[in-house]
């Protein structure tokens, strides 16, 4: 069931904005959530039901004296996406937008599971593209709007056994430079930050921790790459890589030829699926 914060009808012509983070219940969008407090920006939150997203908005509220409105949804789901927008759109002046939601994950092509694919998918690639779409008639209608994407360090290679994140991933590198190319004069800043691995929830941090010291490469707190993405956000970087461990690796990826880092990258991640799975 969807649940959002009691609505406060919006009144035309007022001046509170707000910053709609996707994925904000924990992880990297906690962070940005509670960054964003921190300057004094007002929140609204989605993600998941039933995972402390009111408690979460609650606290943030307390902590950080901002308000703070939540909505509880699927993001795979396209009514759920403009259900989402549509309650937005209706209380709230929205200003930033920050499309984190996002998941990831190691599976052999052939055995994954129809929806788990569909999932993948419909989040990373459709929920991010349709949300922007839907908000940009808002966020234009400001003097100065910022939308800022979450890809990866994985949009820079593909790799077997993850056959649909990288994937999903260069979209939102794509979609983000085209996007800011066509903003261009409008007042929205668009940017795109590639996250190394970050030890967010248990499920990557024992994955990281199973790849070993290869895992480890360009790891960054999540706190970190809240703060120091909304810095170069708000400077209107369109490229954030984040720590010179991760830019040395972009660097190695751009001239390392394909036929000597895919093979190896995909044996490091197809040796870890396979410890997970003894
Ligand atoms: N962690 C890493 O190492 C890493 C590295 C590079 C890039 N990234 C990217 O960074 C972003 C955040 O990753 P993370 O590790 O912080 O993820 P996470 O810990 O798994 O948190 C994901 C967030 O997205 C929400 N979410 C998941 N599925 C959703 C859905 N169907 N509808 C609505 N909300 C949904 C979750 O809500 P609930 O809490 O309610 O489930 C949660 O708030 C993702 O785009 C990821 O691809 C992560």
């Amino acid at each position: 069931m969807v649940k959002s914060s009691e609505s406060v009808k919006r009144e035309e012509g007022a001046s509170t904005t707000y910053a709609l983070v996707t994925g904000a219940s924990r992880g990297l969008g906690k962070e940005f959530a509670v960054e964003l407090a921190k300057r004094n920006i007002n929140l609204l939150m989605v993600a998941l039901p039933d995972d402390g997203l009111p408690e979460l908005c609650e606290f943030i509220r307390d902590r950080y004296k901002v308000e703070c409105a939540f909505h509880e949804t699927d993001l795979t789901r396209q009514h759920s996406i403009s259900e989402m927008v549509n309650w937005a759109l209706s209380n709230f002046r929205i200003n930033i937008l920050i499309n984190n939601a996002g998941m990831g994950g190691s599976k052999e092509f052939e055995s994954a599971g129809a929806e788990y694919l569909d999932n993948m998918i419909s989040l990373n690639i459709r929920a991010l593209t349709l949300i922007t779409h839907q908000l940009l008639p808002e966020l234009k209608s400001h003097r100065r709007a910022w939308i800022l994407n979450v890809a990866s360090m994985a949009s820079f290679i593909p790799i077997g056994y993850k056959t649909i994140y990288p994937a999903s991933k260069v979209f939102v590198l794509y979609f983000t430079k085209g996007l800011s190319q066509e903003l261009k004069g409008t007042g929205i800043l668009v940017s795109v930050v590639h996250p190394g691995p970050m030890k967010t929830n248990s499920f990557v941090t024992n994955r990281i921790n199973r790849m070993g010291m290869f895992g480890r490469i360009g790891l960054l707190t999540p706190e970190y790459v809240a703060r120091k993405s909304i810095n170069m956000m708000f400077r209107g970087k369109s490229l954030i890589i984040l720590g010179w461990l991760n830019r040395l690796t972009w660097l190695l990826m751009k001239t390392v030829p394909d036929s000597i880092r895919l093979p190896f990258i995909t044996k490091l991640v197809k040796k870890e699926l396979f410890a997970s799975q003894q």
